[in-house]
């Protein structure tokens, strides 16, 4: 493990206000991918999800289901967990910041910062959306809307629901004095923020000036004590931002937390929603900056999942709260949980929002698994079943370098993959992926094997042929893999190729010429049935 480098990627962690849903979901699986993804690019992996539980937020939700807020915490851990388990992340930690871990945490960097020269007290007088654990000046907020009737209200800017009046004591941290180090930081790094075009965002929100932001809380108590003042709790922000640093030993003062942070800080990657950029991508690294450690490399930021609304026609964030959500179990019912995955990552482009809507998945299903990869995989095993004896070919001596269209292909494929794969591209590199799918079907249409078979004369052409076909498909199930790891491993079983799927070298093992002569071959059931009827 030692020699291999650390890959440390993170998702936002969940508040537990309601159950998971498609566009959460949606996030985690991003982050899986890339984590098996670079696993399998011989990367010592760290990939971290969890929960945020505290801030007023959370409290609601557990009074109102009667419960005290740990308890109400508790009661949903298993809805994550369940949920992640079933379509296949591959997490290996989950961090929740009532932890004693995250505890100790933040008191340490309530220490540093106070050390740090940036927080003072204060007192705070302004709105505050509990929805989005945001504080608002009285410039920023929305005053009425006539057409909402809420003419009178105060409301978020963002999400538009009615704000609260807060007015508190309160410590605050100096984030005003860090717009021109955040902006030569982002001169230094353009590749902070990605996609790209979200960078000029944060760029033109941080030129326009950032304010002192108030992180800590009198009015209510699910928090954790600030160590040195306690009448006040953690903002929830404040807290929640260092669970990224805490999973890799940040405030542990042992030996082994230490070369822990050494190793795995900073991270490669936070992947987070477009709504909380400024979260990740001004206050994190304001804050990493007043404390003297280093910053994450990049921040992936991704658009929401949005359905039409019948009444309006307008595409919508699908949320909890909005009635909306989708969950999970409806797609996996429907596609089945690789299926699923598939569509996910590689139909909506991840920069962007993205209606969904159950007839493009069942399109997408159909197309792609069902009609093209799956029917590939199908007919080639079957055809080497068929003509050789429930095996694989028995190889002939420089096959591999012969030419073929399927080989034309996959020369350097892994290479065009890796390179989309890298950004975070899943709708690029599956198109890679696919194009050698696409070649390999209609090679077999061109080759017309079951002709060929009938002629004994032609015997060597025949193994040519579906060793070239066997080929491509070993090569396509581990570049798949990420997507659909328990699809791959199965292909891969079906070629006696099993011990192949655990690799760490991706690479190498997409090099044409790895197929296993003369071992046996297993037809199985479809992959991906097709689906006959659109049912939503
Ligand atoms: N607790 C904070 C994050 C703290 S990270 C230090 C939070 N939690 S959240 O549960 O409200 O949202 C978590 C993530 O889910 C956000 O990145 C958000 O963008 C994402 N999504 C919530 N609804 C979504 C869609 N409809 N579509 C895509 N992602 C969505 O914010």
């Amino acid at each position: 493990m030692a020699d291999k480098p650390s890959f440390y990627i993170t998702t936002p962690i969940y508040y537990v206000n309601a159950a998971p849903h498609l566009g959460t979901a949606y996030c985690t699986m991003l982050c899986d991918v890339q984590a098996r993804y670079r696993r399998a690019a011989g990367y010592d992996v760290k990939f971290l999800t969890g929960m945020d539980e505290h801030g007023q937020k959370v409290e609601e939700a557990g009074a109102s289901h009667g419960m005290k807020p740990q308890e109400w915490c508790d009661s949903q851990e298993p809805l994550f967990k369940d949920l992640w388990k079933q379509i296949e992340i591959s997490n290996d930690d989950f961090i929740r910041t009532t932890q004693q871990r995250q505890y100790k945490a933040v008191q340490y960097l309530w220490e540093r910062m106070k050390e740090s020269g940036y927080l003072y007290k204060g007192s705070y007088d302004g709105w505050y959306c509990v929805p989005e654990e945001t504080y608002f000046t009285e410039n920023q907020v929305r005053k009425s809307d006539e057409a909402n009737e809420t003419v009178g209200q105060h409301l978020c800017p963002d999400c538009g629901r009615p704000l609260e009046r807060v007015q508190e004591e309160s410590y605050f941290f100096k984030l005003s004095a860090f717009q021109d180090k955040l902006l030569k930081f982002y001169d230094e790094h353009p590749d902070f923020v990605q996609p790209a075009f979200r960078m000029n965002e944060v760029r033109s929100f941080v030129e326009g000036g950032l304010q002192d932001l108030s992180v800590s809380r009198t009015s209510f108590d699910w928090g954790i004590p600030v160590p040195f003042d306690g009448k006040h709790v953690t903002y929830v922000w404040f807290d929640a931002l260092l669970n990224y640093m805490t999973a890799v030993g940040y405030g542990d003062d042992s030996d082994e937390a230490k070369a822990e942070l050494a190793r795995r800080w900073p991270a490669q990657y936070h992947v987070v929603g477009k709504d909380i950029i400024r979260f990740h991508c001004v206050i994190w690294p304001a804050m990493l900056m007043a404390i003297g450690e280093a910053l994450p490399s990049h921040v992936f930021a991704h658009g929401f999942l949005t359905v039409r609304n019948s009444e309006t026609g307008k595409a919508e964030k699908m949320s909890k709260s909005r009635g909306n959500a989708i969950a999970p179990q409806d797609v996996i019912d429907l596609l089945g949980v690789e299926g699923y995955r598939y569509y996910f990552m590689t139909d909506v482009t991840h920069g962007e929002d993205s209606a969904i809507s159950f007839e493009r998945m069942e399109q997408v299903y159909n197309a792609d698994l069902a009609n093209s990869w799956g029917n590939l995989v199908s007919r080639a095993l079957n055809m080497s079943a068929k003509y050789f004896d429930g095996k694989t070919p028995e190889l002939d001596e420089g096959w591999e370098q012969r030419d073929n269209p399927l080989r034309a292909i996959a020369l350097g494929i892994e290479g065009r993959y890796a390179k989309c794969m890298d950004s975070l591209d899943y709708v690029g590199a599956k198109d890679v992926v696919m194009e050698l799918v696409h070649a390999a079907n209609h090679y077999i249409e061109d080759s017309a094997p079951w002709a060929v078979a009938k002629d004994p004369a032609r015997a060597g052409e025949l193994r040519d042929i579906i060793v070239n076909l066997l080929e491509s498909i070993r090569i396509c199930a581990h570049l798949l893999a990420p997507i659909m790891p328990e699809t791959s491993v199965e292909v891969l079983r079906r070629m006696s190729l099993e011990e192949e799927a655990a690799t760490d070298d991706l690479a190498g093992v997409c090099e044409w010429g790895q197929l296993k002569g003369g071992v046996d071959v297993t037809k199985g059931e479809a992959l991906f049935p097709r689906l006959a009827s659109q049912k939503k």
